[in-house]
């Protein structure tokens, strides 16, 4: 059975509820009474599997919630993404073992699926009746996504004028009632926590301690894919904190359970206009700072990331890293994703722009590996000024003359 657990004072709470906050102000835990289980079991399992065990999520159920009824779980068959090597990508990071794990290759274009799976099939099991997110716009249209195929309303709350349209018209296609709100993500994650302490909805943010269940799996999976080979490095962007805690405890958890000898060391990058946690860890953690976010990287346009106490214990475990990057910084790793025929969106690129620099730095090896984490999918931010003016006379001169260009 899981229970939620407080880690700072180690207070309990029911699975069933839809507490996630301690009265001692941190955020619960998932804690499971794990059954011992071997790789074999997991090797086994794959796409050929019957459901769920063919979603690269509950393939790893015993690690992400055991005993949980397979008829109840809501999946999409998300996960099973690939794990993508580039010489060109790791030409432009400065070493040769860089391997990249492609989440936007999830059902709704990004890794938040992998949560969501879990999220809802709990909220649904234990009668959820309206779930709710605030969302820079990926957390959105994965919720809208999972809740749809649940049969449960949603509403989404997301920063007005800052949110991608693509992932609204996401929202809005899967049923979801959008929001819009005037002012930053942190506002609107601040207003639905009181709405949800009120009991009105539940929140499927990543505060929602099964969403990080469900993140885990991203850990496990390339784990697998490698053979349960450990990187040196697991390097991702950083905005409200969820993977940084998912991965630690997927990290703790694996070698608790032995299914690896060593531990990866986690590298989170943040985009240096909205960089609170890069600045505590360069302050020792002395305080949680929070700021005003500033960035062209909107999904991680966050100045006050709720998971800070969890995702500060992941980079101490792990002797890890935490770094800000410029804008123009990511420009030029996704550009580098992008050429390489992968592609992604611009916050994506940060694991590999914050990989670069730590190589320039001297403090990842020339014969260190690295697994970066590539979070949604190119198609998530289309450009958008229009494609009228560059348009041609459908005539053939015309487009020779265009190919010559
Ligand atoms: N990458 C992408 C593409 C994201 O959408 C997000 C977060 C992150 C990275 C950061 O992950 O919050 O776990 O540190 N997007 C949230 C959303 C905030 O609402 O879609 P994190």
């Amino acid at each position: 059975m899981a229970i939620l657990r407080c880690p700072a004072c180690g207070a309990e709470e029911q699975a069933s509820s839809a507490r996630y906050e301690c009265a001692c102000g941190e955020l619960l835990e998932v804690e499971h009474s794990f059954r011992l289980v071997g790789r074999e079991v997991f090797d086994a399992r794959g796409l050929h599997s019957p459901a769920p065990l063919d979603s690269g999520v509950w393939r790893f159920r015993e690690l992400v919630y055991p005993r949980f009824p397979s008829e109840a779980v809501v999946s999409l068959r998300e996960g099973n993404t690939p794990l993508y090597s580039s010489e060109s990508v790791a030409s432009f990071v400065g070493i040769e073992q860089v391997k990249l794990k492609h989440e936007g290759l999830n059902p709704s274009g990004s890794f938040k699926d992998r949560g969501m799976t879990v999220a809802v099939s709990r909220a649904k099991a234990s009668g959820a009746r309206r779930l709710l997110c605030a969302s820079t716009g990926n957390t959105a249209a994965s919720l809208a996504a999972y809740a749809a195929a649940a049969g449960i309303p949603c509403a989404i709350l997301a920063p007005a004028g800052k949110t991608s349209a693509a992932k609204l018209a996401q929202a809005t296609a899967y049923g979801a009632q959008t929001i819009l709100l005037r002012g930053d993500f942190d506002h609107a994650m601040a207003l639905s926590r009181e709405l949800a302490r009120a009991g009105e909805v539940e929140l499927v943010n990543s505060l929602n301690p099964f969403r990080l269940e469900g993140q885990k799996s991203i850990v496990f999976e390339f784990l697998a894919q490698l053979g349960w080979r450990a990187p040196d490095w697991i390097a991702f962007p950083a905005g409200n904190l969820g993977n940084c805690s998912a991965f630690g405890k997927a990290l703790r958890e694996a070698r608790y359970l032995g299914l690896i000898d060593r531990t990866p060391r986690l590298l989170a990058v943040q985009a240096a206009g909205a960089a609170p946690f890069a600045r505590g860890f360069e302050q020792g953690w002395t305080q949680r700072v929070s700021v005003e976010p500033q960035t062209r990287a909107s999904a991680i346009r966050i100045g006050a990331p709720v998971s800070w106490g969890r995702a500060e214990r992941a980079i101490r475990e792990t002797r890890g890293h935490v770094l800000a990057v410029s804008d123009a910084e990511l420009d030029l790793a996704k550009r580098a994703i992008d050429r390489a025929g992968i592609g992604c969106e611009l916050a994506s690129a940060a694991g590999v722009a914050g990989a670069r620099e730590l190589v320039r730095r001297g403090l990842i090896g020339p014969e260190e590996s690295v697994v970066a984490v590539l979070t949604a999918n190119l198609l998530k931010e289309p450009p958008t000024e229009s494609d009228e003016a560059r348009a041609i006379e459908p005539e053939l001169d015309a487009l020779q003359r265009a190919l010559a260009q």
